[in-house]
Formats: C-alpha cells, structure tokens, sequence
C-alpha cells in the first residue's frame, strides 16, 4: 500500500467550504472523502473539481437500492473518476455483485468497498435493528458477504479491524471511520480507536473527519496523525 493513509471527510454543507479545506492541504498529506452531505448539496461538479487537483478522491454515497440501479448509479459514480467509493453490505448479495460487474466493464475502475455497520452504532442499536448476535458478529458476517460478492474490502469500525484481518486476510482492504487522536472529541462514533490502535489493528485506510476539518489549526492535526502512524 502506498500514499497516505488518511481519509479527511469533507463533510461541509457546500462546494465553497470543501474547497477551500482542500486548497490548504495536498494530495500527499491525504485522500479526501464526499459523503451524502457535500453530495447533495453541491453534485458531481464538487467531486470533479476535487479529483482534478489531483487528491484521491472515495465518494462515500453507500449505495443500497435494487441491483440494477446500483450497477448503474456505480458507473455514474467511477465516470467522475473516483478512486474509491461504496455500497451498502445490507442491500446483498444479488446487488452488491451487480455493483463488481457494473465497475468491472470500465476502463477506470474505482476500488469498491462495502458498508458493515455504522461505526454511530452502538450494541443497543444493533439490538434494536434486530441483529440478535451483536455488532461483532453481524459486522463479521456482512464482511464475508462482501468477500464472496468480489468486494475489495470493508468500511468497518477499528474495533473489529483486528478479527477481520485475521479472518479476511491480508489482500482484503480495511477502512475505518470512528477514529479519534487521543483526547479529542468522540462527537457521535461510539466504536472508536486511536489512528495508530487502529493501524495496528490491521486498518488500511483511516476516515477522519471532525478532529481535522473543526480543528482550529486542521493541518497541525493532520500532520500530527500522519506522524503518528508512520511507525505503524
Ligand atoms: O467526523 P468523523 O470523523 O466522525 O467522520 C466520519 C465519517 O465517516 C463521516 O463522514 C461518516 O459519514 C463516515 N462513516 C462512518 N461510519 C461508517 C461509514 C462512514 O462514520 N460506517
């Protein structure tokens, strides 16, 4: 694996303000991730914009609808030139093979990763969604789900980077939201590590976004965890 490891959330409520982050930081510090909020608001535009500056660029949209229309919101979203994007792991297996099939018949193929569970979830909600066996086990299972259907790897909480990469292997990718530097906010993640616990653990891939982008100085904290897990 090589460039950075960090995944900053763009999670700003337009183009404007995703721009101008991007604008102090480069694409050898981090990637940068669109999620459904930036999305919404400013379109595919924000995403071509970012990805000709040359950052890489994950369009988290975690696509869950019938095959057909995931196949094709999937090609919609590699045309833009997405390095990585997703779907979601609960749409299953039908759809997220169309979703591989759809990014396979492309010249420019994006890694495509599967959503297991939130990493805001905590065991009660996994209850109350009606997951009896809790969050370890059900984030197991859509793992392997996500490894037979051809995905590339996994969004998953930290905390369970460690089991999955026993069990999935060295090939499978990890990305792990629910990081927080030690002594920061949690905000609203509930199964959260440290970026280097998570490294350690196995993670690929960490999405970071509150502690960097609301962070009074965000490249001071930037820099700070890229030296953290540089020893990892
Ligand atoms: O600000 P924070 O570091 O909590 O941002 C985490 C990002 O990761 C958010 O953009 C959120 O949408 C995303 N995410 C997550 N849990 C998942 C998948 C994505 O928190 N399972």
């Amino acid at each position: 694996m090589s460039g950075p490891r960090v995944i900053v959330a763009l999670d700003f409520a337009d183009a404007a303000a995703a721009l101008a982050f991007a604008s102090r930081v480069a694409p050898a510090q981090c990637r940068l991730k669109v999620g459904v909020e930036l999305f919404t608001a400013a379109g595919p535009d924000v995403v071509a914009n970012l990805v000709s500056r040359g950052f890489d660029v994950f369009l988290d949209l975690k696509y869950h609808d019938i095959p057909t229309t995931v196949a094709r919101a999937c090609a919609q979203a590699a045309s833009l030139g997405v390095w990585m994007m997703n779907v979601h792991t609960l749409g299953g297996k039908k759809m997220l093979q169309a979703a591989r099939e759809s990014i396979d018949r492309l010249a420019h193929r994006p890694l495509l990763i599967g959503v297991t569970l939130l990493t805001s979830h905590g065991e009660g909600d996994v209850a109350e969604l009606g997951f009896e066996h809790g969050a370890e086990l059900q984030v197991e299972r859509l793992a392997g789900l996500a490894q037979v259907s051809g995905m590339d790897g996994v969004v998953c909480s930290p905390q369970e980077a460690a089991a999955l990469r026993r069990r999935f292997g060295k090939d499978f990718l990890l990305v792990t939201p629910g990081v927080r530097p030690p002594g920061s906010d949690t905000d609203d993640q509930q199964r959260i590590r440290t970026p280097a616990e998570a490294v350690t653990d196995g993670a690929d891939y960490l999405v970071i976004g509150r502690p960097i982008t609301r962070a009074p100085n965000p490249m001071a904290v930037l820099e700070s965890i890229n030296r953290e897990i540089q020893v990892h």
